[in-house]
């Protein structure tokens, strides 16, 4: 089902994490391990459910940016690492609330945990990830940290909670939409990319330009997520291709084919996503109008202008193997499959 993404050109076909994922590669096997330890509980159920989620991956890419951003600057502590972990438990947590609330039925390749377990079950869980992530970021002892990332779990939920309010409004603008991935997506990108130069005490100007890297990231990252929905393979991503369709989730896809569209196509736009209309053929049928009216192009024509801010903000800092790496995170982000 759906279409393949053909978004590479010259440049992008090279875009990879291997720097990063080097960089970071001795202070990610810490992190590895601490998730692990983190996630157990003699509440069997716990580590049942956390470990059916962590042990099947994902990319990690939340702590390597927390890892990347405090090297640049020189960080020689511990607390990176314990950071790190805290911003992929806070990550984790967000997931296995997601799926809930989604009633997603695959994540990293994999039943979800919610239909192992229910939604209960994973609810509480992910609570009890979200209370591990604080706990690591107390121990490690910077109220700024804290400061940053317990505000981005507020501003995660609020997202959530905005993007289920929105639910199936066809009229909700670019600009809201904006509001909601800003909110579910970036500020956990822009969080785990500010703590790196406020644990190694960093200046203002530093902090602020990890901070803009990471919100203008995040949102490219969800920009390309929500593409990938209509233009992706469920193989390469873990989850099921038209998920965001079937639920009547309002994406910017379907906000710029509904908008762009005829009287008719909007009739149709209604049908499946007011009235659940969203078999596989309206799912085949909403493909072809997005395609014709440049709706996922254009969504990650909006993605790379995202990118670019990304690319801009850290600019002015010194040449280094870090802000090289975190440079190509922008153009895998923005090229990625998965
Ligand atoms: C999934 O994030 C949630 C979104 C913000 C779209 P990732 O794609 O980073 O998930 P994993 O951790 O690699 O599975
Ligand atoms: C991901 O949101 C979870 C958050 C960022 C809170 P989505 O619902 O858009 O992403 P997937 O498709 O489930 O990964
Ligand atoms: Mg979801
Ligand atoms: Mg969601």
């Amino acid at each position: 089902m759906g279409v393949v993404l053909n978004i590479e050109n010259g440049k992008r076909e090279a875009a990879s994490i291997k720097d990063l994922i080097d960089l970071t590669s001795a202070d990610m096997g810490r992190v590895n391990k601490l998730i692990l330890s983190k996630a157990g509980s003699d509440v069997e159920m716990i580590p049942e459910i956390a470990n059916h989620l962590i042990s099947s991956g994902g990319k990690r890419l939340r702590p390597m940016l927390t890892l990347a951003s405090a090297q640049m600057f020189g960080y020689s502590g511990e607390g990176h690492v314990k950071l790190a972990t805290s911003v992929e438990f806070m990550h984790t947590a967000t997931l296995l609330h997601d799926d809930v609330v989604d009633e997603s039925g695959m994540r990293r390749g994999k039943k979800t945990a919610r239909m192992i377990w229910g939604n209960q079950a994973s609810v509480l869980v992910g609570d009890f990830l979200l209370g591990q992530a604080f706990r690591m970021m107390v121990d490690v002892g910077s109220l700024e940290a804290l400061d940053i990332l317990s505000s981005a779990a507020s501003i995660i939920a609020e997202g959530e909670v905005m993007q289920l309010a929105a639910a199936k409004n066809l009229e909700t603008t670019e600009d809201e939409h904006f509001a909601v991935i800003k909110a579910k997506t970036a500020a956990l990108f822009s969080a785990a990319a500010e703590v790196g130069p406020v644990i190694a005490q960093a200046t203002r100007n530093d902090r602020a330009a990890l901070r803009s890297y990471g919100m203008n990231l995040g949102l490219a990252f969800q920009l390309i997520d929500d593409a990938l929905d209509y233009g992706g393979t469920s193989k390469d991503l873990g989850k099921n291709v038209g998920d965001d369709f079937r639920e009547g989730k309002v994406t910017l896809p379907v906000i710029l084919a509904y908008r762009r569209g005829t009287k008719a196509e909007r009739t149709f736009w209604k049908r499946a996503i007011e009235d659940n209309f969203t078999d596989d053929a309206g799912l085949e049928k909403a493909i072809g109008l997005m395609t014709r009216h440049g709706a996922i192009a254009d969504t990650i024509g909006r993605a790379g202008h995202f990118g670019e801010i990304a690319r801009d903000a850290l600019a002015p800092l010194e040449a280094t193997p870090q802000k090289s790496a975190l440079i190509d995170v922008i153009d895998f982000c923005i090229s990625r499959v998965n």
